[in-house]
């Protein structure tokens, strides 16, 4: 049921057009009676019919019996059956944790919602909604909903207060059950899961909470949930309202991976609060609240620490443009999405680039204020200015230029080589990074380690004099950073390497295994092949599948066998549209 306000008079067209999916099948469309007319007033049955739009959906061709003008209400109701969509995944048994019962969950972002409802799928349109979900006896259901309750004969009753874009709609329906880490914050998981998540983020979370409404002010959403996935959940993290999806790499048992939870938090503020009106401008979700994330980690855990973070931030950036050059497209802040056949989807906009160039773009910001609290201070204003609202990075830009008028005034936005338009529309390097000295002190001693591991001839004692048990998971992860960056190493160090540290080349931690897998690669060690075929097996997240099968793909024979047969024997767990970027890079057809 979609309840719509004509906001204009169109060119007295009388149709309404809502995206829609190939697999999600409309059977009928009809106007209710407008409210106050006569009590036995019929349902209007409508003619709709589905046209191909782009390669990820389709346009749902809805015509009304006239011509609806500025200010009217129309109600319709949509009978539909979601099916086998990109944005509705069904899980077998032996695809969840526990490998007891099937499992299903939504994920809507950026451009997959439109095959689990029909709507106005773009981050444009904010809406309220609510749901009634009736599930099988012995399942759970959540959604991103501000309230909900549980009704007889296992229904499910939601309601979402707060105006929302499509894509932060979501549904879980499993065998979870949930434990409180807080005051408004409890776990979900896999009852196999739910004491490691429980013992994971007990108490902490709402110490991001407190320090995110001091730095952005009020947190709007009421609870703030987590939702630990299966293994196959393409993210490290969604910020469906009220409700975070996670992977369960995020398990590591000492708490190290929390900078996912508290990007997940800043976009209360940033993306779910103010959200970015078109794909195209995805960095004003995920750059600033990269900006956001670093800024709480700052409060929480000190500069040093954020600034080591930042620094693999930035190593991923390097990665990833050596990886696509620099040049490509989809280097820029403002992407062009055309709409229709032609034009880039949507999805295709996830790299590094609106991370961490846009990371960088807002400290260049903060930089040309100058002072911390000050920026601080504006971006608060922002949050407040924009709140509920979807912007584009001019309305963005322009207040904060009419928010600091001695800048404005000073033309901070045409200096040559940082002209804001030059940020948002040349691809390539960012013309402005922030100072990470400060994380110095941690990166030093991990520097100096990769320095002696890339020498021909290694220096055993120098190597033995430095003790690594203490570091913490980031000095490590940045540590093997560097590592890869000088592989392949000389013949037998990293041989020697995985021998000395246990610690990395057995880890159990996500970040360490990537990082180690990639480093087994970049060196044909091939003793060790079989740990990134076990950790593809062990889980499905996007950042950590492609960077593995594109340097499979890259190195020699031997390893393009395993990335073949690695890929067909975890295909069916995948995500759809990270099954199809690996078939991409491995160059199988039917990639769609
Ligand atoms: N909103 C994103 C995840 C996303 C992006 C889903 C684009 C679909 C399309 C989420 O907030 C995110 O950025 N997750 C990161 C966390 C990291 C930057 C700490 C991830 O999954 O790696
Ligand atoms: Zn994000």
């Amino acid at each position: 049921r979609l309840e719509l306000r004509c906001e204009r008079d169109g060119a007295g067209s009388a149709e309404l057009r809502l995206d829609g999916h190939p697999t999600l099948a409309v059977s009928r469309a009809a106007l209710l009676p407008p409210p106050g007319g006569p009590e036995d007033a019929a349902e209007q049955e409508l003619p709709v019919e589905s046209r191909p739009f782009a390669s990820y959906g389709s346009a749902l061709h809805i015509t009304l019996p006239q011509a609806p003008r500025a200010g009217q209400l129309l109600t319709l109701l949509i009978d539909y059956e979601a099916g086998e969509g990109p944005g509705v995944c069904w899980l077998s048994p032996e695809q969840t944790a526990g490998k007891q019962k099937p499992y299903m969950y939504t994920q809507g972002q950026a451009v997959l919602n439109r095959s689990f409802f029909p709507c106005f799928d773009t981050p444009s349109a904010k809406f309220t909604y609510s749901a009634t979900v009736k599930v099988p006896e012995g399942f759970m259901a959540v959604m991103s909903a501000t309230s909900w309750e549980k009704q007889k004969d296992n229904t499910f009753v939601f309601k979402m207060s707060q105006p929302i874009p499509s894509y932060l709609i979501a549904l879980v329906v499993g065998d979870i059950v949930s434990a409180d880490v807080g005051p408004r914050s409890r776990v979900w998981a896999e009852p196999c899961l739910i004491e490691a998540a429980k013992k994971e983020y007990d108490g902490v979370i709402e110490e991001f909470l407190v320090v995110g409404e001091k730095l952005f002010g009020p947190y709007v959403w009421g609870r703030y949930d987590i939702l630990f996935m299966p293994p196959s959940f393409p993210f490290g993290g969604m910020e469906n309202p009220c409700l975070t999806f996670v992977t369960p790499c995020l398990l590591a048992g000492d708490r190290s991976l929390v900078d996912v939870i508290i990007h997940e938090i800043s976009h209360s503020w940033f993306g779910n609060l103010v959200t970015n009106a078109t794909w195209g401008e995805f960095w004003l979700n995920e750059g600033f609240t990269m900006y956001a994330q670093r800024r709480i980690s700052t409060v929480v855990y000190g500069l040093p620490y954020t600034c080591l973070e930042a620094a693999t931030g930035r190593a991923l950036l390097r990665q990833h443009m050596d990886a696509t050059g620099e040049d490509h497209p989809l280097n820029k802040l403002r992407v062009v999405i055309e709409p229709g056949l032609w034009g880039v989807n949507p999805d295709d906009t996830y790299n590094e680039t609106p991370y961490e160039k846009g990371y960088c773009f807002v400290s260049y910001l903060a930089h040309l204020v100058g002072n911390q609290s000050t920026f601080d201070a504006f971006l608060q204003a922002y949050v407040n200015r924009f709140k509920f609202q979807s912007i584009t990075a001019d309305d963005a830009l322009e207040f904060f230029l009419e928010y600091f008028p001695e800048l404005k005034e000073k033309g901070v936005d045409s200096i040559p080589g940082l002209e804001f338009d030059h940020w948002l529309d040349t691809p390539g390097w960012p013309p402005y990074l922030p100072d990470l000295s400060p994380g110095e002190q941690l990166m030093r001693p991990a520097d100096e380690l990769a320095e002696l591991w890339a020498a021909d001839a290694l220096n055993m004692e120098a190597i033995e004099a430095v003790d690594i048990t203490g570091w913490r998971t980031y000095q490590l992860v940045y540590f093997l950073d560097q590592v890869l960056q000088k592989s392949p190493l000389p013949e037998g160090n990293v041989k020697r390497l995985s021998k000395m540290y246990p610690k990395i080349s057995k880890a159990q931690n996500a970040e360490l295994r990537l990082r180690w897998c990639q480093i087994v690669l970049k060196n044909n060690l091939e003793a060790e092949y079989s740990k990134v075929k076990d950790f593809l097996h062990s889980q499905g997240k996007q950042k950590y599948t492609l960077p593995l099968y594109r340097a499979m793909w890259g190195s020699s024979e031997a390893t393009r066998a395993l990335a073949m047969e690695t890929f067909s024997a975890t295909a069916p767990q995948l995500h759809v549209n990270v099954r199809n970027y690996v078939k991409k890079i491995l160059g199988l057809k039917g990639a769609e």
